[in-house]
């Protein structure tokens, strides 16, 4: 039996981030919501429970509780914030709200842990750590002490380490908190004995021998878009079943320079069938004439839609249809969130033609950097293992206005220059996105002797965790300049270069 952590889930906002910090610590775990039931915990199985934190007070009507009966399997548990407060409120404790101002801590505190606990061996005495708390523990539940404080908190974490059931009022899982990640390191191999079996060497042996099992002599379709997921869903498959995979790649001719023959390189070693659909010049002609963003867009999906659908009528029925689903989407859907990620999704609506019997999605249970390391697990180039974003509309949507070859063209140039400039600075790794977006605007300019009136390209790049956030990222202004001077020199058609400096909100990461 794999050894598994259960996160219950309160509707903290690092939640998903807990769940990271404990399989980066090599031990394989899931998010469930808090009302999950007795039944299931225990069917579970897990080796150790962490509560997260969450929005209410614990005194509140509709707060989130847990099932009791969760004190009495034996399970080592960890409260997070809230989920600490609960802890210690349903073991017979009392939770107050702050009286006054110096008793609600945000944000870095001093904090003093007391190095005999074993949540904190090894950590030292003071610290720092993220606190967001207005509510606080009045009174310890019965047979729990108090073990960390800072100025404001004397019950700043609390533990019974005989029943190994430990509360913390900070956030060990955000990186503000110094040792956190030290701490939650000690909560799964001290107390809740961990192995750390969780690698992505172990996963991708597992997988792909289940994937044998579940498919058989079956067949499988995948659409291959090129992206992160798409490619290590289809390397996965590729490992599993080899050429009763089919990768259906639509090359819309609206992608990166190289980037079509890159992706079908990357799948040469795989005994698969790949089918690799040039249709760039259909999707310039559906996007003749248009100008309007979201107009574009829903051109776009639609063309992509029949072009699939023509593909998968040529192969008839097939037993499987493969989708790279990842394990935050699965999360996000279970709070009845998934319309905001479907409009960002390449290929929705697709199983409506395909014929097929079941659906396989064998990233369901992994985060991004899990993907990750898994495609390189698989051999997979890490041009495509670490590929930033890009969106399903690919460049039109970063050719404003009318999307023409030319302007294409031009873009793909300019584009490839600025990545490579980054590169070269070593500053892929910590920005998140950069590309190149071709303006509608003309501008007067000056190259040799003459007067030009040329287009105007505005680079982006942008630093963030979550992309529903960003900001501008500080590239230096000597990379900036390496990269204007190349654009303005080396692509035809362009005689001005602007650095786009908006956060977002208020901007996008997208133009449009
Ligand atoms: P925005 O522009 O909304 O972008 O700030 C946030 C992230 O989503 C990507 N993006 C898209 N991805 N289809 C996609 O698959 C789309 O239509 C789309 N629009 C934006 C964008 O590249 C960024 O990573």
């Amino acid at each position: 039996m794999q050894e598994k952590v259960l996160i219950l889930d309160f509707g903290g906002q690092y939640n998903q981030l807990i769940a990271r910090r404990v399989r980066e610590n090599n031990v394989y775990c899931e998010l469930k919501p808090s009302h999950t039931s007795l039944a299931e915990i225990r069917a579970f199985d897990p080796i150790g429970i962490i509560f997260t934190g969450g929005p209410n007070s614990v005194y509140d009507e509709s707060a989130p509780k847990v099932d009791p009966g969760v004190y009495a399997l034996g399970v080592p548990i960890l409260g997070i914030c809230y989920g600490c407060q609960l802890m210690a409120q349903q073991l017979g404790g009392e939770v107050c709200a702050a009286q006054s101002d110096a008793a609600r801590e945000y944000g870095r505190t001093a904090t003093d842990f007391d190095g005999a606990c074993r949540l904190f061996g090894g950590l030292g005495g003071q610290s720092v750590t993220w606190m967001s708390h207005g509510d606080y523990i009045a009174r310890l539940p019965e047979g729990f002490s108090a073990c960390a404080r800072s100025a404001a908190c004397p019950t700043a974490a609390i533990c019974d380490e005989s029943r190994g059931f430990y509360g913390v009022q900070f956030h060990p899982e955000v990186n503000h908190t110094e040792h956190g990640a030290a701490l939650l390191k000690n909560f799964l191999y001290d107390v809740c004995g961990a192995r750390g079996e969780w690698s992505m060497e172990g996963y991708k042996d597992r997988a792909v021998a289940s994937l044998r099992e579940k498919i058989g002599d079956g067949r499988v379709l995948l659409a291959l878009s090129g992206g992160v997921d798409s490619s290590v869903c289809a390397a996965l498959l590729a490992e599993a079943v080899g050429s009763r995979l089919t990768c259906v790649f639509v090359d819309h001719g609206l992608l990166r320079r190289n980037e079509g023959d890159e992706v079908e390189a990357a799948f040469a070693k795989w005994d698969v069938d790949f089918r690799r659909v040039d249709a760039g010049e259909r999707f310039l002609a559906r996007l003749a004439g248009v100008t309007e963003p979201e107009e574009k867009r829903r051109r776009i999906g639609a063309e992509f839609i029949r072009v699939f659908e023509e593909e998968s009528k040529k192969l008839g029925a097939v037993d499987y249809l493969a989708q790279g689903t990842i394990y935050p989407d699965v999360i996000e859907s279970g709070k009845g969130d998934a319309a905001v990620i479907k409009s960002h999704h390449n290929v929705g609506g697709l199983p409506d033609f395909v014929d097929f019997k079941e659906i396989v999605e064998p990233l369901r249970s992994l985060f991004k950097d899990e993907v990750r390391a898994l495609g390189r697990a698989l051999g997979l180039p890490e041009y495509l293992v670490r590929r930033q974003p890009f969106p399903g509309p690919g460049l039109a949507i970063r050719v404003l206005g009318e999307v023409t070859a030319e302007k294409l063209k031009i873009l793909r140039e300019a584009d490839f220059i600025f990545r490579r400039e980054l590169e070269a600075a070593g500053l892929d790794r910590e920005i998140s996105q950069y590309f190149a977006v071709l303006t509608d605007a003309r501008t007067v300019g000056v190259m040799g002797d003459g007067r030009t009136y040329d287009r105007v390209v505005a680079l982006r790049a942008v630093t963030t965790d979550d992309f529903m956030t960003a900001d501008w990222a500080r590239v230096p202004y000597e990379v900036l300049a390496r990269a204007s001077s190349r654009i303005v020199n080396e692509v035809s058609g362009v005689n001005r270069v602007v650095y786009d400096v908006t956060a977002k909100p208020p901007g996008t990461v997208e133009w449009e």
